[in-house]
């Protein structure tokens, strides 16, 4: 008897899937199962764990497709989608899969088909886990659970309930982000465990395998404080995006209640302080320092941070702009005195610029950061962050009153413009400021510390260019 026959005489096959979210498994079967018109009412699809048992074939059992069967039909959206979708917990979705995979066969356009109940499940599903996948990434909190010895170095370790088999689809995400740390992400579904060089998959865990509380936590509860904005609060919206099932996982979730209570004082208090609007510009160096200290127009004043000031002197014919402080720059208290600035200082000196004479600065005071484990990672940015603090640097070019500006990366340039600009078209010439001074552009040393190989010999080679310009430019402009 052949398969064929098999199902026209009423068998039904039963596929064990091995794991949860095994989409090339689900594959090679549901190809196999077509190429033998095996109809989806005659597969029974079995997650690890199902009543496999019930029926009489077991995946061996299995029809052998002819030598000649044609190839199977599926678009790359189908593929995408069906690789969503199969991270469901649905018991369903893998028979929904084959449903959709055997009709598309004879009908290759059924997916534009947006009434159809398989194709609006199938889009369901896929954006379901699409969510939870997010989710994952953005609510995971590690806690340390070793310190200080050397050998096994830090250990961070996070408890993570996901709805759906998104445990391995995020692993790539995790191992990218958190490189250099070890790791563990322990879930009911399985575990994962990254050294900084392999990562191993492991059993369901408990809750109780994984740690509660440690000091990290005091640092997100004061980051999550502070980035908070009462005036932004809305209490649907913040539900919305972080659903109360996560909080019992995210140590600043504790602090929830007490801020949304607290928020419309908050906002009066902010208010009523003028939090800060400042009529005119200050007309000293001195001034700008003091004043930046208690700025927070923006929320980056409200981190764990310090304003840091510029330096130089306050008759220098160059401003060099960066973009903002670093962690360095945050805990010294000056602009630049980190790796970005000890490589800015060599390629200086090779340019012949004499760094004392520059005044040095950037274009957002404060250093913006998120916290792991105990470092703090540099966040760049927004455009609206950079032209809130435009009003300090526009202070201090005014009193300065520089010949020449070089903004080094496109933070600094938006800060000087107000408007953002291309580094690679914008470099090598001049562009004219309100007051009759010259910008000039270049790249971010940082980004040159970022690059290897070909690529930082070429960059190099361009910021030392930019630089000398500007060094020919400003004894240009002397003489
Ligand atoms: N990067 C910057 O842009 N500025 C600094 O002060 C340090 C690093």
């Amino acid at each position: 008897m052949t398969a064929l026959q098999h199902v026209k005489f009423g068998t039904y096959y039963v596929v064990a899937v091995p794991e949860a979210d095994d989409f090339d498994f689900w594959r090679e079967r549901a190809r196999g199962l077509v190429q033998c018109d095996v109809p989806p009412d005659r597969v029974a699809w079995v997650e690890p764990g199902g009543s496999g048992n019930l029926f009489s074939h077991g995946d061996r059992g299995l029809p052998v497709p002819p030598a000649d069967a044609p190839p199977v039909r599926a678009s790359k959206a189908f593929v995408q989608l069906a690789r969503s979708a199969i991270c469901h917990s649905d018991p369903e979705r893998f028979a929904l899969l084959y449903r959709l995979l055997w009709r598309l066969q004879a009908n290759p356009r059924l997916l534009e088909d947006g009434a159809d109940p398989d194709v609006r499940r199938l889009d369901e599903l896929a954006r379901t886990v699409r969510r939870d996948i997010h989710k994952m990434r953005a609510f995971v909190r590690f806690r340390l659970v070793e310190d200080g010895d050397e050998e096994v170095g830090e250990h961070y370790v996070a408890w993570f309930e996901p709805e759906h088999h998104i445990l391995r689809a995020n692993a790539g995400f995790f191992v990218r982000r958190f490189a250099n740390m070890k790791w563990s992400i322990l879930t009911p579904q399985g575990s994962l465990h990254w050294d900084g060089a392999v990562l191993e998959e492991g059993p369901p865990a408990r809750r109780s395998d994984a740690p509660s509380g440690d000091p990290t936590e005091d640092l997100w509860r004061k980051y999550y404080a502070s980035i908070f904005n009462p005036a932004r609060l809305k209490i649907g919206a913040m539900l919305k995006e972080m659903p109360r099932k996560y909080w019992k996982n995210m140590p600043e979730a504790a602090l929830i209640p007490e801020l949304v209570a607290g928020a419309q004082s908050r906002e009066s208090q902010m208010v009523a302080a003028g939090t800060l609007e400042f009529d005119e510009k200050p007309d000293t160096l001195e001034a700008i320092d003091k004043a930046i200290h208690a700025c927070r127009k923006c929320p980056i004043g409200s981190l764990d941070n310090h304003a840091v000031m510029g330096e130089g002197p306050q008759d220098a014919a160059l401003m060099i702009v960066g973009e903002q402080p670093g962690d360095q720059e945050d805990l010294a208290g000056r602009p630049f005195v980190g790796p970005a600035g000890q490589l800015l200082d060599r390629h200086l000196e090779n340019a012949g610029i004499d760094r004392r004479a520059v005044y040095v600065t950037n274009a957002v005071k404060h250093f913006k950061f998120v916290p792991r484990g105990k470092r703090r990672l540099h966040q760049s940015p927004t455009a609206k962050e950079i032209d809130t603090c435009r009003w300090w640097v526009e202070s201090e070019r005014a009193i300065v009153q520089p010949k020449l500006v070089l903004a080094l990366g496109a933070s600094a340039a938006r800060g000087m413009l107000g408007r953002t600009v291309s580094i690679s078209k914008a470099r090598g010439a001049p562009i004219p400021l309100e007051d009759g001074s010259e910008l000039w552009v270049t790249a971010h040393p940082s980004y040159l510390l970022r690059l290897d190989g070909a690529a930082r010999e070429e960059q190099s080679r361009l910021f030392n260019a930019d630089l000398a310009a500007v060094k020919k430019r400003l004894a240009e402009l002397a003489g």
